[in-house]
Order: structure tokens, then sequence, then C-alpha cells
């Protein structure tokens, strides 16, 4: 059974906190609102009934994890204990039934704008990481193997000027792809249900500038399908939403069309590869190489990944920055805060930068069933 600890016990208002958030501006925002907060301290991953005996049968908000289940049976508990709003630590909410909260007349929260840049820079690492082999080599001279220079020690891939896919340009996507063109001139493709302008008049003016300086300049292209990007690139970087279109999008087959050098890196959800037909892939393919942040079932790993010397793996810390981490605390305190003191919502959630610091303006800065349950908007 998990421990807790309160803060600002006076408060009129009950929020339970399932995990310790790093920084303190996110109990500050609650005080202000007149909330006690109760902060799980465990490390253990809570389970459905211990948040339920947790949340007992009075609460007015709830800040929870992307390792909890918030289905049906949390979201009709904290419905009778009176709860007015969740808010997920995470942008992403593949753990939330938001249609359980919204029938139940529950506010959902994310933490939207906050990530982007930090989850992106993940991905990049991972791909060099991949790309060059770097875990292999740390542990080569930590096992004191090194005994000099030669030519042919962990020779990997270079990527200046080769061709970066990505699969899901939204924030995130878009994101590493601006790094990774920008930062090794590298062609481009992607696959999006839906076209990013703004990304490819961004890399149509990179590809510009290059001319204007006497380079070749860089090419990109919006596919028709997630295959021609896989057959296509040197680099491959998944960023789609996790639903049932996309479950094992990277599959035995998908894996197989991708060039036998090629690097992949995932640091969007596990169960978006097959993380089985991984294992083959990469035991079957030496060259071939990946980076993951999450995993299938996180915070399992399927048998074998771990034995695959051509796999870099990270435990799910892509927005794992102080600033990150700090600002997504502050922003699950404003949902929760703006809620229960009667805010509207913030009008663009992809700008929350002003919920960052000093006063919070007075609204909930991400509501994702905002439309659906009729919530005002801040004007
Ligand atoms: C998210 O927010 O969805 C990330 O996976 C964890 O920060």
């Amino acid at each position: 059974m998990a421990d807790w600890e309160t803060h600002n016990p006076s408060g009129s208002k009950r929020v339970v906190c399932t995990k310790q958030l790093p920084g303190t501006r996110w109990l500050d925002v609650l005080a202000a609102a007149d909330c006690s907060v109760e902060v799980g301290t465990s490390t253990e991953i809570l389970s459905v009934d211990e948040i339920k005996a947790k949340v007992g049968d009075s609460v007015d908000g709830v800040i929870g994890q992307l390792t909890e289940d918030w289905g049906e049976e949390l979201f009709e508990a904290i419905r009778k204990a009176g709860c007015k709003v969740y808010a997920n630590y995470a942008v992403g909410y593949n753990n939330v039934n938001v249609d359980a909260a919204t029938s139940r007349g529950i506010p959902v929260g994310n933490t939207p704008g906050v990530l982007t840049e930090t989850t992106a820079e993940m991905a990049v690492a991972l791909t060099f990481s991949a790309a060059r082999r770097v875990v292999e080599a740390d542990e080569y001279m930590r096992g004191e193997n090194y005994k000099g220079w030669l030519p042919t020690l962990y020779l990997g891939e270079l990527m200046s000027r080769k061709t970066v896919g990505v699969v899901g340009a939204g924030r995130i996507g878009a994101s590493y792809a601006k790094m990774m063109v920008e930062g090794y001139k590298m062609d481009f493709l992607y696959y999006d249900l839906y076209q990013n302008k703004g990304l490819e008049d961004y890399l149509t003016g990179y590809g510009e500038f290059l001319k204007s300086q006497g380079e070749e300049p860089i090419s990109w292209r919006k596919c028709d399908t997630v295959e021609e990007v896989l057959r296509e690139s040197d680099v491959v970087s998944l960023h789609p939403l996790l639903d049932e279109t996309t479950h094992h999008l990277m599959n035995t087959e998908r894996l197989g069309m991708m060039k036998d050098n090629a690097v992949l890196v995932n640091a969007s959800r596990g169960p978006v590869i097959d993380e089985v037909a991984l294992v083959e892939h990469l035991n079957s393919h030496p060259n071939f190489r990946v980076g993951l942040d999450v995993f299938e079932d996180e915070p399992a790993m399927k048998p074998g990944l771990k034995d695959c010397p051509n796999c870099v793996i990270v435990p799910h810390i892509a927005s794992a920055t102080i600033w990150t981490r700090e600002g997504m605390a502050s922003l699950a305190a404003g949902n929760v805060a703006g809620i229960l003191s009667g805010y509207p919502c913030w009008q663009d959630q992809n700008d929350v930068l002003p919920f960052l610091d000093g006063e919070n303006p007075q609204a909930a800065p991400s509501i994702v069933n905002r439309d659906e349950l009729g919530l005002p908007v801040f004007s």
C-alpha cells in the first residue's frame, strides 16, 4: 500500500496526486486555489483498487499517471466521490478512457506544449546512440577492453545527407524532423493522415537557404503510405498516437521493408512496435539498429530484447528534463486548480507557457474533452 504526504492540509478542496511530481510550483498553484494535496510517495505503480481506496468517498480533483488504468471503474469511483476534474500527468492519454470521463461530466486534462523539443531531443539522442553504437562502445570501455585505436572498431552509420523519415508529423515528429534535417542536412519523408503545411514551408525555406549558400538543397516529400517512408529512409522515427490503427504498426512485414542498415526510433508508445517481431529482426539483421524509449509491456521487455547489442534502450525518459517535468506538473495542477476555481478553458492548448511562471491566467490550460463537455473557453 502506498504512503502519502499532505501539503497545505488546511485547504478546503481535497486533491489526490498519485505520485510525487518535480518542483514546488505545482503545489503553490493548488494551494492558491485552496486545495489540500495528498501525494503518493511510493515508486510502485498503483493499482485501480489502491487508487480507489485512497480516493475514498470524497475528493475534488485527482492528478494521475500514464502508468495507471483510468477506465470506467476509476471514473465511476471518483464520480461517486464528487470529483470534478482528472488531470493526466502526460501529454499522451491512451491510458485514459476519455468517453468514460465525459459521460460522467468529468473534465480530463493533459500536458501539451512542454514536451515537444525535449522528447524530440531524446529521439535524436537515440538515433545517434544507435547509429554510432555509443552504448556498445561505452560497455567496451568500461570492460577495459580498449587496447588501442583500430580502423574497424565499432563502425556505425553516417547520418549527414542521408534520408530521415517520420511517421506521425505532429508536434514532436515535426520538431524531430527539423532537428535532423537542419542539423544533418538530411532529405525528409513523412507519413501522416494530415498535411503539416507549417513543416513543409519551413523545410522548403531551409532548402532555399542552403541553395543561397551554394549548397545542395535538401528535399522533402509527404508520402502516401507508411511503407514508402520505411523503404526509402535511413532512419525512421515513430511519432503516431497509439490507437487500434497504429497498434503493431511496425510488424515483421514492415520491419522487413526497411534497409538492412537502417535505424528505427520509438519515443511514442511501446505497442506501436510488435516487440517480438523486433527481437527477431534485430537478431537476423545485425546492422539494423533501434533506439527505444518505450516498450510494449512496460515496464517489462519482451524476451531477448535486452540481449540484442544493436538495440539502445532507455526507461521512458524522453520527456525527462527538469524544465519539462516541472512544466508538466504546473499544467496538471493548473488544470485541477482552474476547473475547481470555475475558470474557463485556455484558448490555445499549444501555447501554455503563461502557466509555467508567475501567477496563472484564470483558466484551465489544457482540457481535452472541453468541447464534448461544453466548457467555456477563455477569450
Ligand atoms: C507523455 O507525456 O505522454 C510521455 O510519454 C511521458 O512524459
